[in-house]
């Protein structure tokens, strides 16, 4: 199957949804291991398998698990016959040791803030479910509650060495650390950084090393009027705002790269396994900071069909990250050179 794209429209998708809810889609599991010929033990199997269901765990916090995406999901899945949900109370991942898990064949499993990551790693270790999302991976794109702060500010650095690693192309960047025994040289000056040697000429873009810290600032050349602009996670309207300050932050750690001009869109690509990749296109923070959104309120997006190199990032990215689904930000420069620029695991299509 090749990968499909954001081409098929919402609509024909929920035609085929519908069509499927009509005509009760089942599968049974293991008939390919069988290499069943023989008919009369292919019917006995069946009678063995007949009351056989796939139970798909959903271990996640409750603001993921309870989401108005993931019950969509989840109403999508109770269609299959022989599958069955079973969503894992956020009470029960909390205070439950993992020998009192229920129990389940297939497990999507991910974290998100507060999630007990060690806990659902070792609960897998015990029950070996069937991982739709590779739990010991999330460590490297995610935060796990219980890893030292050393590693938790890793995060934007292991998924940066993933990609490279990969082949995926992403935007020339230095690791500025201020935390370690041999700190980074900087030099600073008016229109440019050097990190350890490495120029970048403004316009630069500032990420702190720590994943979960999304305050990113995007520094302008003396040209262009100087000042930066500072990224933050969305507040109602907007997603950035205008400083005048041109000086770089003097503490913490921060990865420093280049800026990469786009049409102004970020392109939001969200894989279901290597083969199928949805994508759509929302206004980039780093422009005025001022959220689009329509009449209802719902942030606009525009259509994105990916393109054969897009796909084949997708595919990559899902595979090296072992997120069946998965979640990425590509920057398209010049309309063709691509750079993948943040990874973000199992995560929802927006709906806000
Ligand atoms: N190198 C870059 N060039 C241009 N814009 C960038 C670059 N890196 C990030 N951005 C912009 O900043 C936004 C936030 O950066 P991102 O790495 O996705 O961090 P996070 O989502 O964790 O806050 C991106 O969606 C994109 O609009
Ligand atoms: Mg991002």
């Amino acid at each position: 199957m090749g990968v499909q794209s954001s081409s098929m429209s919402y609509t024909e998708l929920e035609q085929g949804y519908q069509g499927l809810k009509q005509s009760r889609p089942f599968f049974y599991i293991g008939e390919e291991e069988h290499g069943l010929a023989n008919k009369a033990l292919k019917d006995e199997c069946k009678e063995v398998d007949a009351g056989k269901q796939v139970v798909v765990g959903i271990c996640a916090m409750e603001k993921k698990s309870q989401s108005k995406p993931m019950r969509e999901i989840l109403t999508r899945l109770e269609e299959f016959e022989y599958l069955r949900t079973l969503v894992f109370s956020e009470e029960v991942i909390l205070n439950e040791p993992v020998e009192k898990w229920p129990l389940c064949d297939c497990l999507i499993s991910f974290h998100s803030k507060g999630f007990p990551l060690a806990k659902a790693i070792d609960y897998s270790d015990l029950r070996k479910p069937f991982n739709i999302n590779d739990l010991y991976m999330q460590y490297d794109i995610k935060t796990g509650e219980s890893l030292l702060i050393t590693h938790r500010l890793r995060k934007r650095r292991k998924v940066y060495s993933i990609l490279e690693n990969e082949g995926i192309e992403l935007p020339r960047y230095a690791v500025l650390d201020r935390e370690s025994e041999h700190p980074s040289e900087l030099v600073e000056s008016e229109d440019h950084v050097e990190v350890d040697g490495e120029v970048f000429n403004k316009p630069f873009v500032e990420k702190p090393i720590s994943a979960e810290d999304h305050n990113i600032y995007i520094y302008y050349p003396t040209s262009a009027g100087g000042g930066s602009q500072r990224l933050f996670r969305k507040i109602g309207s907007r997603s950035s705002v205008y400083s005048s300050e041109s000086r770089i932050r003097k503490s913490g750690s921060f990865i420093y790269e280049e800026f990469m001009p786009t049409d102004g869109t970020d392109v939001k690509v969200y894989t279901v396994g290597p083969d199928y990749a949805h994508a759509e296109a929302r206004k980039s923070p780093a422009l005025d900071g001022k959220v689009e959104r329509d009449k209802e309120g719902k942030e606009v997006r525009y259509p994105v069909i990916l393109s054969n190199a897009e796909k084949l990032i997708a595919r990559k990215v899902c595979l090296a990250f072992k997120q069946t689904v998965c979640g990425f930000d590509l920057l398209r420069a010049n309309g063709k050179s691509l750079r993948v620029c943040d990874v973000n695991g199992f995560s929802f299509v927006k709906t806000q």
